[in-house]
Formats: structure tokens, C-alpha cells, sequence
């Protein structure tokens, strides 16, 4: 379910600010009703119409990138840096399911699926973002156990669901961990680890969810496939 207005912007038609100046002018009816209230939400089934007109749905789009590094987790960029929506040839107006660091590889999923968005991130749905971490110096066990007992960010405590040291190199002093989390603050896994002492040197995202990049090179996508999507859509609630 999305924001009203939310779903109005996103068709085109107007901005944010203009489709909450219609919907409170009574200008906006879902279903045939009219609904004066900004808070009202909607999901694809409903039927809107603005000043008399039927809302046209955009077909929903899935996106699976391997995204490389040097390219930005957005749209646009006033910096005039490359940005992942460039790497996807669609005229869908998607966007991309949370946010990878410039410097973060991986699986990186875009859509213009507002609900589909919302499930991926939510917390409370679970589910798992595998990274691999390369980190400046040999993790300890100690540090392991911070990670799975938790970390104060922000306004909550994070948790490793999962970590587990891939490999040491003593010549180089680095080591690879593979760390699982059911969040998507911003940086997480780089400030997770820079809070017991370790800096990130490499990361990439293995896996969210199903979705791994297996069969795609750097800045390869491919659709997702309807039973994917269905997948997803399961994951709802549980
Ligand atoms: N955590 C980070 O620190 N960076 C990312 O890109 C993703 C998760």
C-alpha cells in the first residue's frame, strides 16, 4: 500500500505537492469515491482517477544489477557522476530498492514497484543481505561476537545475523567476513565494522533475499522472472 499522492506523483501526471493540492480540493477519487484525506493509502488494484481521470497504471518493471563501483545508487546525479538508473535501458519510471555506496558492488535490485520496494526493506520482513567485506587487518573473535551481540546506529542496535572470517591473508594483514544483516541503514556494514575497530577496504553485496548475480558480469541485469516477483510478494507478513 502507498501514500495517495505518493502514486499520483509517480504516474507522471504531476508533482508530489500539486497531487496533495488536488486531493485536498476534492479533486481526486479512488474507487469512485472522492477522498479529501493525505494519508490515504492505495494499493495497484485501486482505480484513481484525477479531475475525471482514470490513472493510467505503468506496467510494473523488475531489475536485478551487478553493480560495479564508480557509479552512484540513484537516478540523477548533480555531480554529473554515472548513476545505476544510465546502466538500465527502460522508459519505466524505476528506481532503485535501497542504496548501495559508490564504491559497493553487487546485487542491486530496481523497480517502480512501490510495494515490491517496500517489502525488500522493511525489517521486519527479515530478510537476509549477504556482504563480503575485505577488511584492513585480521578480525578477532571478540570483534565477531560485538558484531552478533549488537551496535548502537543511529536511533536502534544492528546485529550481524550472521558472520562468519572467509579467509585471512597475513602477508597483506586483511581478512574476508561475510556478514548477513536484516537492515539497510546507511553505510551499515562499513560503520558496524568501524565500531569494533576494523575498516572496510572492499564490499560487495553476495546476495538479498534470492537474489544473487550469478550469470551477470559487472554492470550485467536481467529481469526478474514472474516467480520471483511472487516469491517477494510472500514474503509479506511473515
Ligand atoms: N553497508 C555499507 O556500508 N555500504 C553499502 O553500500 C551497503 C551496506
Amino acid at each position: 500500500m502507498e501514500r495517495l499522492q505518493k502514486v499520483i506523483a509517480a504516474s507522471g501526471l504531476t508533482s508530489r505537492r500539486k497531487a496533495e493540492d488536488l486531493i485536498k480540493a476534492g479533486k481526486v477519487k479512488v474507487n469512485g469515491k472522492s477522498i479529501t484525506e493525505l494519508g490515504t493509502k492505495v494499493s495497484s488494484k485501486d482505480e484513481i482517477e484525477v479531475e475525471g481521470k482514470i490513472l493510467e497504471k505503468e506496467a510494473k518493471e523488475y531489475y536485478l544489477l551487478n553493480k560495479p563501483r564508480g557509479v552512484i545508487t540513484s537516478n540523477s546525479d548533480d555531480k554529473g557522476r554515472k548513476t545505476v538508473r544510465e546502466l538500465i535501458t527502460t522508459n519505466a519510471r524505476i528506481y532503485p530498492v535501497g542504496r548501495l555506496d559508490y564504491d559497493t558492488t553487487g546485487v542491486l535490485l530496481l523497480t517502480n514497484d512501490g510495494e515490491f520496494a517496500n517489502i525488500m526493506m522493511h525489517p521486519k520482513n527479515n530478510i537476509d543481505k549477504v556482504y563480503l567485506a575485505k577488511l584492513e587487518g585480521i578480525i578477532k573473535g571478540e570483534q565477531i561476537h560485538q558484531l552478533e551481540d549488537g551496535i548502537p546506529l543511529d536511533d536502534i542496535v544492528v546485529k550481524a545475523s550472521r558472520i562468519k572470517c572467509r579467509k585471512i591473508n597475513k602477508e597483506s594483514n586483511t581478512c574476508m567476513v561475510e556478514i548477513t544483516i536484516h537492515e539497510g541503514r546507511n553505510h551499515q556494514v562499513k560503520r558496524m565494522f568501524e565500531s569494533v575497530g576494523l575498516h572496510v577496504e572492499k564490499l560487495t553485496r553476495k546476495r538479498i533475499g534470492i537474489f544473487t548475480t550469478e550469470g551477470l558480469h559487472s554492470g550485467e541485469y536481467r529481469k526478474l522472472t514472474p516467480k520471483e516477483v511472487q516469491i517477494v510478494y510472500s514474503y509479506q507478513g511473515k
